[in-house]
Formats: structure tokens, sequence, C-alpha cells
């Protein structure tokens, strides 16, 4: 399914209905998608058995805990509860074939950082989508700290080769805001020898940098909470953790959020979702549209902060997206741009050619398929104008490029529309979330 040839209709295609009472009631979204790739991942490292709740059971991560396996990891799993059977680096083995991520991004750019110390050859190869994904900045830096490394393209693309080695911390300075490249790193240095520094001009999810801190590793951010900074980390003998509870996603939360603003006669509170300021700039974006939001942040789970979020229909305004801000708002852009769709007045998205180099070209995804709702757009290298229209769209046909977010962004707007939209492909869908149109049901839509 994903890896369709561009624009086909597949046995998965389906239709989305308007929501003509509204999206009304309460959701419980499933485990962060982020959080549960680097659960597995530092599982797979930690210092004896470490039980995980709240994971994801989603195409992309049971890919990451296959990757884990494929090192000698034992894991246990029971639905969302996981035990990872880690013990240290030191138990960890060459794979005897090679690791495919499928369509997991996440698994592809952090696993090298994992195995980036060890004298043994990991080979990473994934569908159609990852294997046009840029992995020269992550294998840049790998081979800079001492590993041997190697790529198709001229060490640009997956398949992906790693013999690791002994490695030395460095300095490294970020091209654009990456939570995966930085992740990759610091994974990396937790195993070299020194100091090692990721320099990041915005600040990007810190999910890694969080856990570290929560299994006793040591490494901390020089600069503004909200702008660009040094991540410092020290290597560690040992991780510890006992227990870890994984918060729902909130790229998931978003889905219904923005539905429940978009749509006539909703409310729509999302449970346990993940509130981890560097993941929540949807919520500042949507705050100057003028939506109806309501944040209770109740608890900390585990290393993440969650809570309550409750949306209602709203009469939106139009807005602006820069640079500045694309980072936190990085899987969400295509929510804001469908939310932009429905607004009065012309939004404007700048410094966001990074969504060319996700599951799809996100820039052009979204541009068709406002399109086919019938709404003006300026497609630009780095963003995209939007013309709003208050009066919201009749419908239309969505190709997602087997793109799970695009997809979702579709049914969306099928429930927002007058007639509904059909998805060409509704099974991408389960590389972040397997349960949505289950959960899309219950709250009024389909
Ligand atoms: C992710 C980081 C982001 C994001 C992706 C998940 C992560 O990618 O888009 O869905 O878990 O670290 P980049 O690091 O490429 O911005």
């Amino acid at each position: 399914m994903i890896d369709e040839p561009n624009g086909l209709v597949s046995p998965d295609g389906r239709r989305f209905h308007p929501a003509a009472l509204g999206l009304r009631g309460v959701v419980r979204v499933p485990g962060d998608k982020s959080v549960s790739h680097r659960a597995a991942l530092l599982g797979a490292v930690n210092d004896g058995p470490l039980k995980v709740t709240g994971f994801l059971r989603s195409a992309d991560t049971l890919a990451t805990l296959a990757a884990v396996r494929a090192l000698g990891v034992t894991v246990e799993e029971a639905g969302s509860e996981l035990v990872i059977h880690g013990s240290g680096w030191e138990g960890l083995g060459e794979p005897s074939d090679v690791i495919d991520v499928r369509n997991a991004g996440t698994l592809m750019r952090l696993f090298p950082g994992l195995v980036a110390s060890l004298p043994f050859l990991c080979v990473l190869t994934g569908d159609a989508s990852i294997r046009r994904r840029p992995m020269a900045r992550v294998l840049g830096p790998l081979r800079d700290m001492g590993a041997t490394v190697a790529g198709r393209e001229h060490d640009s693309l997956p398949p992906v080769a790693i013999r690791g080695g002994a490695l030395r911390g460095m300095r490294h300075e970020l091209a654009v805001a990456s939570a995966q490249v930085k992740s990759c790193i610091l994974l990396a240095g937790l195993r070299a020898q020194g100091e090692t520094q990721v320099v990041e001009p915005a600040v990007s999810r810190d999910h890694t940098e969080r856990m570290i801190r929560y299994a006793g590793g040591r490494v901390e951010r020089e600069g503004p909470p909200d702008g660009a900074g040094t991540v410092r980390l020290w290597p560690v003998e040992r991780l510890k953790m006992d227990v870890l509870a994984v918060p729902g996603d909130f790229s998931s939360a978003a889905f219904f959020i923005v539905g429940a603003l978009l749509i006539e006669d909703s409310l729509v509170t999302v449970e346990n979702a993940g509130l981890n300021p560097t993941r929540t700039g949807l919520l500042t974006v949507l705050a100057r549209m003028g939506a109806s939001i309501d944040v209770e942040n109740s608890e900390v789970s585990g290393p993440e902060p969650v809570g309550r979020v409750t949306a209602s229909t709203s009469r939106l305004v139009a807005t602006d997206v820069n640079a500045d801000e694309v980072a936190n708002v990085i899987d969400e852009l295509p929510l804001f741009l469908l939310a932009a769709a429905k607004a009065q007045g012309v939004s404007r998205l700048r410094g966001a050619a990074e969504l060319r180099a996700k599951e799809s070209d996100r820039l052009q995804a979204m541009s068709r398929l406002l399109r086919a709702l019938g709404t003006e757009v300026v497609e630009h290298p780095d963003g995209m104008d939007v013309i709003g229209d208050p009066n919201g769209w009749a419908g239309g046909t969505i190709v997602t490029e087997g793109d799970h977010r695009v997809a979702m962004a579709g049914a969306i707007a099928g429930a927002a529309s007058r007639d509904g939209t059909t998805i060409d492909d509704a099974g991408c869908i389960a590389v972040s979330y397997p349960g949505f149109v289950r959960d899309l049901e219950a709250l009024g839509g389909l």
C-alpha cells in the first residue's frame, strides 16, 4: 500500500462523510510515536528490564520493536505494555539480516546513532518513501565521531550501512532544526569519549534528552527554551529506568482538535494528550487564529507532561507561520493549512521546506488536497499561501501519496465538508494511528 505508485486508488480507499451533528465526546489518543520509538531504542540498552506503558502499536513503532529484536533484545508484549530486557550496549549483537524500517523515518535516523559505537555491521532499508529521505545529515556526523558509514547515492540515501567504532564526542551545528538528527548524535554521544554538543537553530522536540535524564544520564541545554540553543551531553556507564509511561500523541490529538474547530456544533476533549511544549506549537498558532481551546496541564507522566485539551467550533482568522515557529508545529502543518483554508483571510506558511522531505512531499500533497477541496493556494519552495473561505468546502477526492498525516487531514476535511471526501489510501493511517477511523466514528464522524 505504501509502496504503491503515486496517484493510484488502492483497495484501501474510503469515503469520509460530513459529521452532520458535529464531533462530540471524549477521546483518549494512543501513545506518542516519537516517545514510543525512543522507549524501544533506549530500552534496548537499559540496564535491566524496562516496563513501558502506553506504547503505541502502529506500523512504525512495531518496526522499531523488530529492529530491537534483530539486535538480540527480548521484548515481551501485552497490548500497549512492554517489558524490554535490555542489558546495556554490551547485550547487543550483530543483526543477521538487513533491518527493514518500513515507513519509519525516526527509526531510520535514530538507530544508526544507537549502534554507532558497536563493532559490527548494521544495514537499514525501508519502503519507497524512506528510500527518498535524506541521510547525509546523520551519516556525516557519525563519520566525524568515528563510525564507518555508507549509503546509496554518495552516502545520502537509504539503504545505509553502519559499522561502529570507538567514538569521540564533538560539536555539531545543525543546518535545520531536526530532532531526529539531534537524537541520533546524542545517542552516539552516550558512548563517545568526552562531551558531545549539538547546536540547534531552533528548539526541536526534546524527548530524547528528557528520557536520557530520566534514565540517569547527563544532558543540558543552553539557550532560551523557545529559541536557538546548544544541547550538551556527557557519556554514561549505564542507563537505568524501571517503568516508563508513554503519553498520548499530541500529533494524533491534533486531528480531533482541528476537526472540532472546523465542524459546526462540535465539542471534543482529548485526554492524556502529551503536552511537551516542544510539540504543542499548533496550540499557539490556533490561538492566534481565534480558536476556542482549553488546556488542563494535569500531571507529569514519566519524563513527559500530559493533560486534557478541549476544543469547540470556532470562527477562525488567518495567520502566518514563519521559520522560527516551524519546528514545534512540523507534523501539524498539514492541519494548520487545512484550518487556514476555512479561516477568514490569507494565511502564509514560510521556512517549511523540510515538509518536502517527510513521508511525502507534504507541501505538494497538501496543496493538491486543498485544491481538490476548491481552496485557492499558492505553493512556494518553502511554504504556501492559503486563501481562506469561512464557507468551507463541498468535498473532493484526496490523493494521500501513502502519507498517514495527509490521509487523516483528508478524513477531517471530509467530516468538515458538505458532501464528504474520498481518500485514495486510508490503509497508510496505520503508520501512526491504526484506530483513527474508529475514534473519529465514535466522535460522530464518518
Ligand atoms: C521526529 C522528528 C521530526 C518529525 C518526525 C518525528 C522525531 O522530524 O517530523 O515526525 O521523533 O524525532 P525531523 O527531525 O526531520 O524534523
